[in-house]
């Protein structure tokens, strides 16, 4: 049985990507911060018949991310596919020259740096895997093509630097797939009610990017099953 963890899968787009991939035959290690959460996601994914663990992860924290690790692998002996979703949004409407310093650290530290810890972490295990995948969560936001709009500076500038990861990742890790998605503006806390796109809808090229698409297809920013200039 192929495995697949998803970071910030308790809610959101990364919960239903752990449903539809445990739809698709994985064992889905639901990765979260809360417990009861987390808990709650991999029992429903397991209700309707899927295999689902929780596996607890700060992905902000280096502890918790090599905790994760040690426990994942009590239960499985390699990772398929790693799915970095976990992402805060903390910008208020304060532009590029008033945010704090600690706004963008903390930012950071979660969209950037915990994707990058938790993708070196897991990357033994991903190295036992005959296809490993990696897929970042990112955003249109950190595109730099077209230049920025002023919406949201800490976190589009986190998410300019996650594409960074994915990049140096995938030439340091030739053997991966390892690419970035813009899930669209989807329906969810951090996006809000007046989204366009349901849950599912922003799913969908995360969960291709995990199942269907060609191995050799890495190194790339996807929209729709698209690549989209950086
Ligand atoms: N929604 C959109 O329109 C949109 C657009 C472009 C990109 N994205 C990206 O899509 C991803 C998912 O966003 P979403 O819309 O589903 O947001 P969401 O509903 O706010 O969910 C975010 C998830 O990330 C988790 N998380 C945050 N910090 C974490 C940490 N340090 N360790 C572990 N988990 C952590 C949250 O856990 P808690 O419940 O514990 O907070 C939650 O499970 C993010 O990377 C986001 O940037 C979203």
């Amino acid at each position: 049985m192929n495995t697949v963890l998803v970071t910030g899968a308790n809610k959101g787009i990364g919960r239903e990507v752990a449903r539809q991939l445990a739809g698709k035959g994985f064992h889905v290690f639901v990765g979260a911060r809360k417990r009861e959460a987390g808990r709650a996601a991999a029992h429903a994914i397991e209700k309707n018949g899927g295999k689902a663990t929780f596996l607890e992860i700060d992905v902000s924290d280096n502890a918790s991310v090599t905790a994760a690790a040690r426990e994942f692998s009590k239960s499985a002996d390699r990772l398929d596919v790693l799915v970095n979703n976990a992402g805060i949004l903390m910008d208020g409407d304060d532009a590029i020259l008033k945010i704090s310093d600690e706004l963008l650290r903390n930012t950071l530290k979660t969209n950037t740096l915990g994707s990058l810890r938790v993708t070196r972490t897991f990357v033994p295990l991903l190295a036992k895997s005959k296809a490993p995948r990696v897929i970042n969560v990112s955003s249109g936001g950190g595109q730099l093509t077209g230049g920025a709009d002023g919406w949201a500076p800490a976190y589009c500038i986190s998410k300019t630097a996650l594409n960074g990861v994915t990049s140096q990742l995938a030439t340091a890790l030739p053997k991966f797939a390892i690419n970035s998605v813009c899930p669209g503006w989807v329906r969810t806390e951090m996006g809000g009610q007046g989204a366009t796109r349901s849950v599912e809808e922003g799913a969908d090229t995360i969960v291709w990017l995990a199942s269907e698409a060609p191995q050799k297809l890495t190194g790339k920013f996807l929209r729709d099953r698209k690549e989209i200039p950086w």
